[in-house]
């Protein structure tokens, strides 16, 4: 694990930098109030580990196609301004599910990332609106010719993330993970539902990251692999820590899935059962990319350490 602290913290930084600088240009907007409440969800900490999976995929192709192996052991190579906006719209997109998820129609829950939710920090219409705002911003700086030269490729990046967050992706999880508040779900359907509310997203994030890099269809193959892998290892871990980990730690409430009944891998597996589960998970990840290439290179090791800290990640 030498790659992964440094690159992890420089590609958050480098992610909110850019968007503080969306932000900031709209200062001057005419409902300050809802910039003030978008800017509080979105600039609050995270881990950026959707924004880093983007980077490090976009690394990964941007490697991949260079001729001269010689240049890619230098090191990281620049991923580009296009790229920033990319994991900077994944963010958002991310930032708004956590809003709403958090409303008193949903989880009901009061902190976000260590601080107040933004419905408790504001109010619950205001941070509906920011949820819907957060939304059309992520779609806005996609679809911006800024982000990449080709039409077709930003058309293909807002299908990913359209697909990802609508009603067979995010959305769509998140209306089944409330149904099982009332219907107890088998192990496939909680895979199903985990798979639409947390690893399409994460799935989509890692894949747009092959896009905008220009990743041939042969590495696009392997990211996607490697990307549902680490999607449903990380709402497996999402689920552990709910169990094992306290508020303080997480920065949100804990044991909450328990509280609502809500069935997940820790019920059907067991705790040691998820944890293994988690393991091999991220490691069939890790095949997946090897299986790319025969090269090791610091962008293709980033990607299998994101991998490992999804699972032992403590909040
Ligand atoms: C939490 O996501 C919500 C889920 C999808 C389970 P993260 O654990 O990535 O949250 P932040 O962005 O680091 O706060
Ligand atoms: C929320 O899942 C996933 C999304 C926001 C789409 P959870 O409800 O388990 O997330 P946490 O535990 O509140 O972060
Ligand atoms: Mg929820
Ligand atoms: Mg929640
Ligand atoms: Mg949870």
């Amino acid at each position: 694990m030498t790659i992964l602290p440094s690159q992890l913290m420089s590609d958050a930084t480098r992610t909110e930098q850019c968007l503080t600088s969306v932000f900031g240009k709209t200062a001057d907007a005419t409902a300050p109030r809802l910039m003030e409440a978008m800017a509080y969800s979105a600039l609050n900490g995270g881990k950026r580990i959707r924004a880093a999976l983007v980077l490090g995929a976009a690394r990964l192709a941007i490697a991949t196609a260079k001729p001269d192996l010689s240049d890619v052991e230098e090191g990281f190579g620049d991923e580009g301004q296009g790229s920033l906006r990319v994991a900077a719209a994944f963010e958002c997109l991310h930032a708004y599910s956590l809003i709403h998820d958090d409303l008193p129609a949903m989880d009901d829950a009061d902190t976000r990332r260590g601080k107040p939710s933004c419905h408790v920090a504001f109010d619950e219409a205001t941070a509906i609106l920011a949820g819907d705002a957060l939304q059309s911003l992520a779609f806005e700086l996609l679809a911006d010719p800024l982000t990449h030269a080709d039409p077709g490729v930003r058309a293909s990046l807002v299908v990913e993330l359209a697909s990802a967050s609508g009603v067979n992706g995010m959305a769509g999880g998140q209306m089944l993970d409330l149904e099982a508040e009332t219907r107890a779900l088998d192990m496939d359907e909680t895979k199903v539902m985990q798979a639409m509310k947390t690893g399409a997203l994460i799935r989509a994030a890692v894949r747009s990251g092959g896009l905008v890099g220009g990743a041939d269809p042969a590495l696009m193959t392997g990211l996607d692999t490697y990307a549902v892998k680490i999607g449903l290892a990380f709402q497996i871990a999402d689920d552990i820590l709910d169990r094992q980990a306290s508020a303080e730690d997480l920065g949100k409430p804990a044991g909450r899935d328990a509280e609502a009944g809500k069935a997940s891998f820790v019920d059907f597996l067991g705790m040691d059962g998820a944890i293994d589960e988690a393991a091999k998970l991220a490691r069939e990840a890790g095949e997946a990319l090897h299986a790319t290439t025969s090269y090791s290179t610091p962008e293709l090791d980033y990607l299998l350490e994101l991998a490992s800290f999804i699972i032992r990640r403590e909040f």
